[in-house]
């Protein structure tokens, strides 16, 4: 007999639903154990009636179907008194019990024991035979075994479905979460999109405008000579056209540099040479009035030679146009080591580490504090129109960043400005 438990327990492992548990066990308990029949009641959702859900034996003739149904509240006949009590019971003879529900057939004696899940009963295993006194001891210690069995298999399954339904759960929130992204990603491109056909646009109007007024310029200039080549003003004319034309190519060497901010090439670079360079490269008029102050030993640096110079050209032109009455622009080179506090005390974006500082000061007139926020926007200018692009500041700030570095300013209006560049190091 404890053999036939065993493997009715391990058979019990396959089955994947409940209604599969019930039909199995009521087989099994005529089948292997010898019961005459065997029906099975499960507790409804309301926790007051027994539903019967399965049932085997001569009442029942064609499997997994119940010709009669039952509904049994709490407390009525035999397995309501036990799914009442939680306690089973075993009737002698039917015939004098007034508890008796008959069935489709009439039965003498009845067995009767709980199904129980966490001290709660949730259904009966209940068996009939048609001999009064056919249930003893030995019948309630192998019913109470196979209804201990299947109520922690049917714990199992309910372990089972409530994780499955987790499970769901999960993928489903995973799903909207997914879409969520997917929307947000969406949306931001199409913001990105519009900023950038709103900066392609101003981009264009500003280069057209700017373009219109030096052709105006040159165009004026080249009618007059065409009136008057030799005449007094006829020197003047061909300057004026000139520089204007100058001014249309340095208008385009800004636009590139600024369309091409995203092609640096960075090599190890000494930042003295750079600067030093940059000033044998400029005319006369504007590399005597460059102080430079280089530090001895100053630490490498993985740069763009190009953009290197381009920083320093935007930089000392605008040091100079603030300077319309003279004076020099100060270029200071110099190693810095910040610790952790120092990065926290400043409150600058640079990390604890080496790094190399490039000032550029000037003693000009200054930026008033509510302009301060603006000189980095692209096209933005306090110049009178031909004279500044707006573009200057934009290029530096991007080389800059690019190359791992920042840009602050400070300034005094009426005394001067300083831009402060600092790089990191390398070894
Ligand atoms: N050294 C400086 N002194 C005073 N103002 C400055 C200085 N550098 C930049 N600015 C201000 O920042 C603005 C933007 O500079 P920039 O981007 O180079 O464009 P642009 O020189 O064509 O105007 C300038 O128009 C000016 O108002
Ligand atoms: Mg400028």
């Amino acid at each position: 007999m404890l053999r036939t438990l065993n493997s009715f327990a391990v058979d019990l492992i396959q089955i994947r639903s409940e209604d599969d548990l019930f039909w199995h066990v009521a087989q099994n308990v005529v089948g292997r154990l010898n019961f005459v029949d065997c029906v099975i009641y499960q507790v409804d959702q309301t926790q007051t009636c027994l539903r019967q859900v399965a049932a085997w034996g001569d009442k029942n003739p064609f499997g997994r179907s119940i010709i009669n149904p039952l509904i049994i509240p709490f407390g009525k006949g035999i397995t309501g008194r036990v799914a009442q009590s939680g306690k089973p019971v075993i009737v002698d003879d039917l015939l004098r019990s007034q508890n008796y529900i008959p069935d489709t057939q009439p039965a003498r004696s009845e067995i009767c024991v709980p199904l129980l899940s966490r001290g709660r009963v949730v259904g009966v295993i209940d068996s009939e035979h048609p001999d009064p006194g056919a249930f003893g001891e030995a019948e309630l210690g192998l019913l109470t075994t196979v209804a201990a069995m299947t109520s922690a298999k049917l714990d199992l399954l309910g372990e089972a479905r409530r994780s499955a339904e987790r499970y769901r759960d999960l993928v489903a929130s995973h799903a909207q979460l997914t879409e969520e992204i997917a929307m947000r990603k969406a949306l931001e491109a199409r913001l990105f999109e519009a900023r950038r056909m709103e900066s392609i646009g101003k981009l264009t109007g500003r280069l057209a405008h700017e373009f219109n007024n030096l052709l105006t310029v040159i165009l004026g200039n080249l009618d007059f000579l065409e009136f008057d080549r030799t005449g007094p003003n006829a020197d003047r004319s061909l300057y004026d056209a000139r520089t204007a034309a100058e001014r249309g190519a340095r208008l385009m060497r800004d636009m590139l540099a600024f369309a091409q901010k995203s092609r640096l090439n960075p090599i190890r670079l000494d930042l003295n040479a750079e600067v030093a360079a940059f000033q044998a490269g400029q005319p006369h008029s504007v590399a005597q009035r460059l102080d430079l102050s280089l530090a001895q030993g100053l630490w490498p640096i993985a740069a763009d030679a190009a953009a290197i110079e381009s920083v320093l050209l935007n930089l000392v032109e605008n040091a100079l146009d603030a300077m319309p009455e003279g004076g020099q622009v100060r270029i200071t080179t110099e190693n810095l080591l910040h610790n952790m506090a120092d990065s926290m005390g400043q409150g600058m974006d640079i990390l604890p580490g080496r790094h190399v500082r490039l000032t550029l000061s000037d003693s000009g007139v200054g930026i008033p504090a509510d302009r301060l926020g603006q000189i980095f926007d692209p096209f933005f200018t306090s110049k009178p129109v031909g004279a500044g692009t707006g573009l200057g500041l934009s290029i530096v700030r991007g080389f800059t960043q690019q190359l791992g570095g920042t840009v602050t300013v400070m300034s005094e209006p009426g005394k001067g400005t300083s831009f402060q560049l600092t790089f990191p190091a390398i070894s």
